[in-house]
């Protein structure tokens, strides 16, 4: 067994803890750990209900590199497959979202119903032996939550509600399962999946990487949740009374979310539901990226901008959507900028832990802290 060095040094409180181990954030070896460890032994976030609104809709994507596809069935319920055909392991729908009537595969036809069973064969007749229903899709552990598809991929990670304990009601105020989604758009960053969900989730880089942008706009925000669950929260208030998701207010904010009273109107709350999950729920909108790993040192970024369901059909909106889409692809070149270059210097022979700043990085701490102590068993 091999031990990273310094991995104990991440687990004690903020004010004394180091950061993660260079290592964590290009090595092979630990990739192929946090695939199993984190990946495949926990639950990941798999997109969100509201596409898969009818039956037969249906969004097909990678975790742990395994393709999965969740589909909508004719009851209504949405189920998570394994994307591999049960003849000779096909892989049965494209990445992406679409809507099918059944699943059919591409390669000789056979077919499945929308729950996973088995239903066309065609020329099997003479085989012996040979029962459609010993051969269905593979089924994986899923659950929604909030709006929020989850799977887990081992069947091992315990319940979901464990995994996400307290999360529904401290969001209950941004009513999260009835947000929808105004647009979104996939790109790729070639950082660690780790890095680039931990710059969304402090407040330290913020006037220092985007001073024309949010680097004024929030107060320090209160310490971090306390939470048993497998996630970290953080709610902070804005300076000024106003949306954060747009550069020109006075013609393009958009109202506040019905839910939100008191200090919640007028602030953000950053969550990270680990490992691959985050948004910032503020007093207008929603921005949720959910990332898959490429590999050590590239990952695929799915971004959202969601809104109440109401406002989404209020006259004007196209235009406002329009400046907030711009306020947060400015905001993330800034941070890509970044990203890219702290992959290639903490790939460095030299690269070192670190310290954090207590009051602005504490989530990524929290983050770091379940990280080591789910992988400081495998590694
Ligand atoms: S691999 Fe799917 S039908 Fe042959
Ligand atoms: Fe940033």
């Amino acid at each position: 067994m091999r031990t990273v060095a310094g991995w104990d040094k991440v687990k004690g409180p903020v004010e004394t803890a180091y950061t993660l181990p260079p290592s964590c954030y290009f090595s092979p070896d630990i990739y192929t750990s946090e695939r199993k460890r984190i990946f495949s032994g926990g639950w990941v976030s798999f997109g969100r209900a509201e596409d898969l609104g009818n039956a037969g809709e249906y969004f097909a994507s990678t975790v742990s590199d395994t393709p999965l596809v969740a589909v909508r069935g004719d009851d209504g319920e949405i189920r998570v497959f394994a994307n591999t055909c049960r003849h000779r392991g096909m892989q049965l729908l494209s990445e992406g979202r679409g809507c099918v009537r059944q699943i059919a595969c591409p390669f000789h036809g056979w077919g499945y119903a929308l729950d996973g069973a088995l239903t066309a064969t065609p020329r099997m007749k003479s085989s012996i032996d040979f029962n459609k229903s010993d051969f269905g899709l593979i089924q994986i552990s899923s659950a929604v939550r909030e709006g929020f598809i989850f799977v887990n991929l081992d069947g091992a990670a315990g319940s979901v509600d464990d995994w996400l304990s307290g999360f529904s009601d401290l969001h209950q105020p941004w009513n999260l399962e009835a947000l929808r989604t105004a647009s979104q758009r996939e790109f790729r960053v070639r950082c660690n999946w780790k890095l680039f969900l931990e710059v969304f989730n402090e407040y330290y880089h913020l006037k220092k990487v985007h001073p024309g942008t949010f680097g004024s706009l929030y107060q320090d925000p209160d310490p971090p949740e306390p939470i048993t669950g497998c996630f970290v929260s953080q709610f902070g208030e804005h300076v000024k009374k106003g949306s954060v998701g747009v550069l020109e207010k006075d013609h393009n904010e958009l109202p506040l979310l019905p839910g939100l009273t008191g200090r919640l109107s007028n602030g953000t709350r950053y969550s990270w539901v680990y490992p691959n999950l985050s948004f910032a729920a503020s007093r207008d909108a929603l921005w949720m990226l959910e990332v898959t790993p490429i590999d050590p040192t590239e990952t695929q970024v799915r971004m959202r901008l969601m809104f109440d369901a109401d406002v989404m059909q209020s006259r004007g909106f196209a235009a406002k959507l329009a400046t907030y889409e711009e306020r947060m692809k400015i905001g993330m070149a800034e941070d890509i900028v970044v990203l890219e270059a702290q992959q290639i210097g903490v790939s460095s022979q030299f690269a070192r832990q670190g310290r954090f700043c207590p009051e602005l990085e504490p989530s990524v701490h929290a983050f770091q802290k379940w990280y080591a102590e789910r992988m400081s068993a495998v590694i």
